[in-house]
């Protein structure tokens, strides 16, 4: 195996031999030098004037594989940015492993390939040093995790990937099964109710890195197969869970060689998270903190705050800065969001802005009192759910000044959430985090709309990196649940029947928490695409470019599966 970029000025004088690709050949007339790459780095060959193989180097291709064989001596030109830089090696033996085509992409980290030309030479792309550094700090990141669980004592058990297809959120990905016509496996979106019975089956302590399927909408931080650091205790409570997570975050980072701060971590509850960022996983590595206004609106009538919040943002000195067209480009972005919009005002030697003059006197007067100065200007979002767009808004305006420090790293807990959320078009309740978290009390779940959860999620600069709570682990408890969920008995039987069974024999109280690697990989990684940091990973439509999966199936396999 080689390691090519381990020899240095004390080595002068050894006889080595080096495999590696061919990563630039420089042909002087003279001289020839042909810098070779393998996972340490880089190593300088030299072949000088009357070499026999000197003709041969001059035309080897790049991304060839070679073996070569020689004597290692100070280099007369050093290269200060290399650390195999004040050295060369000064060939005596040439072997052609494998000759390489012209690669559809240079192998360098800055690239200007097309993402869709690297994906389908994903091989390739991954030669590049900055994707093999991700890979490589991926791995670390990894065993530092192992270390700390195992060091807890914590054990690692895998479970199915064909599991039978129960609601938990996504949509799943299906498996026929061949055996029975009809009938799918689906694959696990979590191994939730898994690490569940590994409670109930005595374990009392379990991870594992598990690959996860969901069938969702794809963004800048999610795929739909991604990984799982996913850990489960009994007879613990939140607080215990919570400072796990935390001590093996902080654990994970150290080994990362990354700074973090020794302070415990903040936790907020979800009702401050959405006042203060419209945000479940807010950025708090900036400010422009919301400012709760609908109070002040309350006896307008013009219809367009009927119905409405309004959250507003202050912007010192913004009033310069904030031109029309930068104004109109956020509008345009939160109109996303239903019946959303966008004030823009600004002090100067009065309020001005197109509302204005359609404000009552105490309304002018109690956004004055915000804060406004001369020369600042003020957005005021209004929609009947404002945290969204607000939220958004925070975040666009953040970006557009600059005023992300991305050299430090923000961690919190955001815990008390909602039990449920309602879906009005459903006309029911549907669980915030998953159907098997426990409420805060017990008494809570006779007013189902108001109930709070022993749940928690931990946010790194503005990304939910894990999620996870307390679990019930009462039968008639989980029934409830599954009742507010509109699930009659019939469909409880049939979906989770086997896992409210194992209640029956003994279950230990139990919750855990699953962190989604990859986050953690970009966050540490530095980097705001989640593909960066997976070998082989799909494009936000779901396909391998390389192998062009999904692909269809032989009508022979088709027939076999019972499938029309
Ligand atoms: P949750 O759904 O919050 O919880 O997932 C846990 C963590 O996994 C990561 N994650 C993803 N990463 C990349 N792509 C995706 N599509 C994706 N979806 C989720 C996130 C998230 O915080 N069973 C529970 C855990 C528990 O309760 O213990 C669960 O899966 O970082």
């Amino acid at each position: 195996m080689p390691n090519n970029a381990i020899y240095r000025l004390k080595d002068v004088g050894q006889t080595v031999t080096a495999q590696g690709f061919v990563a630039k050949v420089r042909d002087l007339g003279h001289l020839v030098f042909v810098d070779l790459r393998d996972r340490s780095g880089l190593l300088q060959l030299s072949f000088d004037a009357d070499h026999p193989l000197k003709e041969e180097a001059s035309q080897l291709k790049n991304e060839s594989v070679i073996e070569v064989t020689g004597v290692l001596k100070e280099r007369s030109n050093k290269n200060k940015e290399i650390p195999t830089g004040d050295i060369e090696l000064l060939v005596k033996t040439l072997t052609v492993l494998s000759m390489a085509k012209t690669p559809p992409l240079m192998i360098q980290d800055d690239t200007d390939a097309l993402e869709e030309t690297r994906l389908k030479y994903r091989y390739l792309d991954l030669r590049r040093p900055v994707l093999q550094n991700l890979i490589r700090l991926r791995h670390d990141i990894m065993q530092a995790t192992r270390e700390y669980l195992n060091q807890a004592d914590f054990l690692e058990i895998e479970t199915p990937i064909l599991n039978k297809s129960t609601p938990e959120g996504a949509r799943d990905y299906v498996v026929p099964s061949r055996i029975y016509p009809d009938h799918f496996y689906a694959l696990p979106q979590s191994p939730q109710m898994y690490k569940q019975l590994l409670m109930i089956s005595g374990f009392e302590k379990y991870y594992q890195v598990a690959k996860c399927f969901r069938d969702e909408d794809l963004r800048r931080d999610r795929q739909p197969e991604f990984t799982q650091i996913d850990i489960e205790m009994a007879f613990a409570k939140e607080k215990d869970v919570m400072a796990l997570a935390e001590g093996l975050v902080k654990h994970v980072f150290k080994k990362a060689n990354q700074a973090f701060s020794d302070q415990p971590f903040d936790v907020l509850t979800y009702h401050q998270a959405m006042e203060v960022y419209g945000s479940d996983k807010p950025d708090r590595r900036f400010g422009l903190p919301l400012i709760e206004c609908t109070e002040l609106f309350k006896n307008n009538s013009l219809p367009l705050f009927k119905g409405k919040k309004v959250k507003a943002i202050l912007v010192k000195e913004g009033a310069e800065k904030i031109t029309r067209k930068l104004s109109d480009s956020w509008a345009e972005m939160i109109n996303v969001y239903p019946e959303t919009t966008l004030l823009v005002l600004k002090k100067e030697e009065t309020l001005t802005g197109s509302i204005v003059k359609n404000l009552a006197d105490d309304e002018i007067k109690g956004l004055i009192a915000l804060g406004l100065e001369t020369g600042d200007a003020l957005m005021v979002v209004m929609a009947p759910d404002v945290y969204g767009p607000a939220g958004r808004l925070r975040l666009l305006m953040g970006e557009h000044f600059k005023l992300i420090d991305a050299t430090t790293h923000d961690a919190f807990f955001v815990v008390d959430w909602p039990l449920y959320d309602y879906d009005h078009d459903a006309k029911r309740y549907v669980s915030m985090h998953h159907p098997f978290t426990a409420p805060k009390t017990l008494e809570s779940l006779e007013d189902p709309g108001q109930a709070l959860a022993s749940a928690y999620d931990l946010v790194i600069d503005g990304h939910e990196v894990g999620g996870g709570s307390i679990r019930i682990h009462q039968k008639e408890v989980q029934e409830t649940v599954f009742r507010h969920l509109g699930m009659d008995e019939k469909m409880i039987e049939e979906q989770f029947g086997f896992f409210v069974k194992a209640f029956d024999y003994g279950t230990p109280p139990h919750g855990g928490i699953a962190f989604g690697l990859d986050r953690l990989v970009m966050i540490l990684g530095k980097t705001d695409n989640i593909r960066d940091v997976i070998a082989f990973p799909k494009t936000s439509s779901g396909q391998c470019l390389m192998s062009e999966a999904p692909g269809q199936i032989s009508d022979h396999q088709k027939k076999e599966l019972s499938l029309k």
